[in-house]
């Protein structure tokens, strides 16, 4: 008998719809939001707007392109936090109706717990690696920074977390100084690739043991444009590829310094990252580098499951819904939910 499970994605401003058969992804479909694009962020009220009127779409082209009926599924999984209120408002309520019409168990996912195990992710004629357990992840996305040990795909340890901003966010900010538009992330990623990442240093931060910080470097970004634009108003324009290098080596540098760590403390060197800064092309050549040099088994996601996708929520789903874990018609939306497991034992 195989698991076929409905993924419902919608925490921030993509709304995102998958099948899968047991691992084996049958369907993925994303619609992106542009209308934020003009802001230079999410504007959160605009976007439950947006997923109102994809995820009916989204839904139904998912279970066509996987070539089966609604009735044929054995569990809605959907993202239930951590992300905006309004946005995971669309799709819990929108798995309610469908579970209540449909008579389909409801299994909800935290979103964290989505990105980490997106690398059990199958496909049809892919190589299909996956990490063997217990493995560390290094979560790096627009909310979140975080060194987890994975001891099963129900069991997380948060070894490290960021006691300020996301190193997503550092990536943001940095565009949004350099007025680069949103997201930053790729912005820098692209202009990084042609830039000189030796050419500015910034400040680095001190913080014990696993923990990251990463709103001190931005404020070091801040100032010295600030600075330097005093002396030439074009400078920023003249010099944004190497801004962009010297900074993204900056952020890679703090992250890859405490991963380091958490090997050497662990012993574990499977090694993986996930979410949105994922698709860092700086910081998957560096993983990959160290990881050759240092004898890690690294794992870097396909390109298309580092940025949030619902994928990644049905494969979370299908290992809840084996494991017998349910929610009730009563299972409200969380904006927060740091402590990954708290939400698995809901
Ligand atoms: O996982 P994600 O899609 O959403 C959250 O769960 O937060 O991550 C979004 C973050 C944004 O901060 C975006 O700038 C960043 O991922 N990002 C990148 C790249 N692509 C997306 N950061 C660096 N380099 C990229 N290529
Ligand atoms: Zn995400």
């Amino acid at each position: 008998m195989s698991d076929l499970i409905l993924g419902i994605e919608s925490s921030c401003d993509d709304t995102s719809a998958a099948v899968i058969r047991d691992e084996y992804l049958l369907s993925n479909v994303m619609a992106s939001q542009e209308v934020h694009r003009q802001y230079g962020g999410v504007v959160p009220e605009l976007a439950s707007r947006a997923h109102e009127l994809n995820i009916v779409p989204c839904v139904s082209t998912a279970l066509k392109n996987a070539g089966i009926k609604i009735s044929e599924i054995n569990a809605i999984a959907f993202t239930r936090g951590p992300g905006l209120l309004g946005s995971l408002l669309v799709g819990t309520s929108f798995a309610k109706g469908l579970s209540l019409a449909t008579g389909k168990p409801l299994v909800d996912v935290n979103h964290l717990q989505g990105h980490i195990l997106s690398h059990f992710i199958k496909q049809k004629g892919k190589e299909n690696r996956s990490p063997e357990f217990p493995y560390l992840c290094l979560l790096v996305s627009g909310g979140h920074t975080q060194i987890v040990k994975v001891n099963s795909p129900l069991e997380f340890e948060i070894l490290g977390h960021t006691i300020d901003d996301a190193v997503g966010e550092a990536f943001d900010k940095c565009s949004k100084m350099m007025g680069l538009g949103y997201p930053g992330g790729p912005v820098v990623d692209r202009l990084a690739k042609t830039g000189d990442p030796l050419k500015f240093k910034f400040a680095k931060p001190r913080i014990a043991g696993l923990d990251y910080s990463f709103s001190g470097i931005k404020t070091s970004l801040l100032y010295s444009m600030r600075d330097y634009v005093r002396e030439d108003a074009d400078f920023i324009e003249k010099n944004k590829e190497d801004i962009c290098a010297s900074f993204q080596k900056a952020l890679i540098d703090i992250l890859m310094e405490k991963l380091i760590k958490a090997v050497d403390m662990t012993g574990i060197k499977t090694v993986a990252i996930g979410g949105g800064v994922s698709a860092n092309s700086g910081l998957r050549n560096r993983i990959t580098d160290e990881g050759v040099k240092r004898g890690w088994i690294t794992f870097v996601p396909e390109f298309k499951f580092t940025t949030d996708n619902a994928a990644m929520i049905a494969i979370s789903g299908l290992y809840k819904y084996r494991a017998g874990m349910r929610c009730g018609l009563d299972a409200a939306p969380v904006s927060r939910a740091a402590d990954m497991n708290r939400l698995s034992i809901l």
